[in-house]
């Protein structure tokens, strides 16, 4: 399985010959190195439906015929968009053609903001993503605070790299991340939700250097780690 990060949450996970993409948001994001015009998915996960989590989501899934899994009111907003989607909620889980995919809780928001006509669209429950496949266990936590039942994730999974936010503001920061690290026990530790926007700007450096069992991995946008 092959994993990379582009800029913000958005992970590319590759399994199977199927091409993974998690939260894509793409245009507005100055972080990212890739380009919703060309960028290939076979599946679209979703953690929330906060504007720069869907992104350029239905874009993608149109031009790809993606499939697009995501909490269910926000499955349903983009199915009347017209993306193909399967609704799931928090403590489901199903098995795939490409993996299977469990929901996680997270405490954050969701709705989707159309900025034009002024209005919040509320898209259920935020959520976490737990991704199983060639025997590997991969964590997203979306975005989320701090919730002390990352320890029964890390009783439960054996997981084996877990994207934690970092940025703050929004989202659990450094010293609470360190803290969800320890508890979730992953192999791997990478920061998200950083440096995307002023008010969300971290060193991920430090944030690594923090975490004990050398776990923390620092990802530029396009590097790709092997599992
Ligand atoms: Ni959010
Ligand atoms: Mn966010």
């Amino acid at each position: 399985m092959k994993l990379s990060y582009h800029g913000h949450s958005i992970v590319k996970i590759e399994t199977g010959g199927k091409t993974i993409l998690i939260d894509p948001f793409i245009n507005g994001n100055e972080t990212t190195d890739l380009d919703a015009d060309s960028v290939k998915a076979d599946v679209i996960l979703l953690t929330h439906g906060h504007n720069d989590h869907v992104g350029d989501t239905v874009e993608i899934a149109k031009r790809n015929d993606a499939l697009v899994v995501a909490p269910f009111e926000l499955a349903t907003y983009l199915g009347w968009q017209g993306v193909n989607t399967h609704p799931m909620h928090i403590g489901g889980a199903h098995e795939f053609d490409f993996g299977k995919v469990k929901l996680t809780q997270a405490f954050h928001g969701s709705a989707y903001t159309e900025e034009e006509s002024q209005r919040i669209v509320y898209t259920g429950m935020p959520a976490g993503i737990l991704f199983f496949a060639e025997g590997k266990t991969v964590y997203h936590a979306g975005d989320t605070g701090l919730f002390s039942d990352m320890k029964l994730l890390g009783e439960m999974y054996n997981i084996d790299a877990a994207f934690l936010p970092i940025g703050d503001n929004f989202t659990m920061g450094p010293e609470d991340a360190a803290v969800a690290a320890k508890w979730i026990g992953a192999e791997k530790v990478i920061p998200v939700h950083y440096n995307t926007f002023p008010v969300i700007e971290q060193n991920p450096d430090s944030f690594a250097e923090s975490l004990s069992g050398g776990s923390g991995v620092v990802m530029k946008p396009g590097d790709e780690i092997e599992l």
